[in-house]
């Protein structure tokens, strides 16, 4: 089996993690078999920005060709370029190019990351997150009318289609239906929001039928948020709009921690185009250049990235060499309150696999 995956850094510490997902995804390479193709990208970066007066070269997509995945780091520098600039010209690009329509995220508590929440040691929280990544709040349907006047009027419409709905619910219901509790929550507001929302509900309900093994529910948004806070272990997977998904998750890692560890994937289930891979966190430019940034982030997401390419056991493997590694007081980065540094954490997590 051999994998291509465009390797984009971007920028801060972008360039320093990248290496030891990189280097991850090589060592599980060699432990199972199989063999990765890079190909590095040098754009999607601030200084790509000032050089060339935008994000990208006009030709990416022709630069970037058909991989079976793209691996990419962190992107912006408010310093350089504004962020609705740097991010919109390309994350949120390639998200809409490659329609990567489902956002997902774990949110598991590891050894080592001290839980915000009182009483919670590893194994109690583990669930994932599935987001709406195309359509839903975030849609360009709306305006302003009598701009700067008393009648002022600010108009921005939420849409769901019934194919957009459908398609992040099949992956949420899949999702749940191979994990062991078969368990789906779903987030609305059917008692506020009178139109889309019980929209949505209609839709979980008709796709639930397709699923008798999973057992699902829902909760209105706001007292899903207060759950996260207070029964985060009664959670499998949840899925939610654009808007609430958003929400979530970042609430969900943030109850379990760091953001130095948290991956995602940005996921194109109908393989009509490459899904991406990434750690939640951004550029960092407070520690960029340090050496001194968490890779869990970036290493976790290669895990992420290897499940959705089918080396199953490859991925389990990182995920348990990231626990045995958090678990190690002398390999923890500074976020972590060690004093291990970038590249020797990543080196004891490629170590662990083997
Ligand atoms: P950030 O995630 O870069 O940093 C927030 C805080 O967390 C900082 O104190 C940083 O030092 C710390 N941190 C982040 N990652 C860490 C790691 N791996 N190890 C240790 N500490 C870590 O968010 P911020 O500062 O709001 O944004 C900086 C830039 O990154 C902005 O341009 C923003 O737009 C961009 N950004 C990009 C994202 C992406 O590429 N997906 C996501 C979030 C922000
Ligand atoms: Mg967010």
């Amino acid at each position: 089996r051999s994998y291509k995956i465009a390797v984009i850094p971007g920028d801060g510490i972008g360039n320093e993690v990248m290496p030891e997902g990189i280097r991850a995804l090589e060592q599980a390479a060699s432990l199972f078999g199989f063999t990765v193709e890079q190909k590095w990208h040098d754009f999607a970066h601030c200084d790509y920005y000032l050089k060339h007066g935008r994000m990208m070269p006009e030709d990416w997509k022709d630069q970037i060709g058909q991989p079976d995945a793209l691996f990419f780091g962190a992107v912006g520098w408010p310093a350089k370029v504004p962020d609705h600039i740097s991010l919109w010209q390309s994350l949120l690009l390639f998200r809409r190019e490659y329609d990567q329509y489902v956002n997902l995220r774990p949110v598991r508590l590891m050894p080592g990351v001290p839980c915000p929440l009182a009483g919670r040691k590893p194994g109690d929280i583990d669930f994932w997150i599935v987001r709406e990544n195309t359509e839903g709040e975030y849609s360009s349907v709306g305006g302003t009318m009598f701009p700067g006047t008393d009648r002022e009027v600010v108009i921005q419409e939420t849409v769901m289609t019934r194919v957009g709905v459908d398609r992040v619910l099949r992956y949420a219901f899949e999702l749940a239906n191979s994990r062991p509790h078969r368990h789906l929550t779903s987030a609305t507001k059917s008692n506020g929001i009178a139109v889309t929302m019980p929209y949505w509900d209609a839709r979980v309900e008709a796709m639930a039928k397709h699923y008798p093994d999973v057992r699902w529910d829902k909760y209105h948004i706001d007292i899903l948020t207060a759950q996260f806070v207070l029964n985060p272990d009664r959670f499998d997977v949840v899925v939610g709009s654009n808007l609430f998904g958003d929400i979530l998750s970042d609430l969900g890692p943030a109850c379990t921690g760091t953001i130095g560890i948290a991956p995602s994937g940005n996921i194109n289930p109908d393989r009509t185009g490459p899904s991406l891979f990434e750690p939640v966190h951004g550029s960092a430019p407070d520690i960029a250049g340090q050496g001194i940034a968490n890779p869990v982030g970036q290493i976790w997401s290669a895990a992420m990235m290897l499940q959705h390419l089918g080396e199953v056991e490859a991925a389990a493997a990182i995920v348990t060499a990231i626990e045995r590694t958090l678990a190690e007081p002398a390999l923890r980065t500074r976020d972590l309150k060690g004093n291990a540094d970038t590249a020797t954490c990543g080196k004891a997590i490629a170590d662990a696999m083997g």
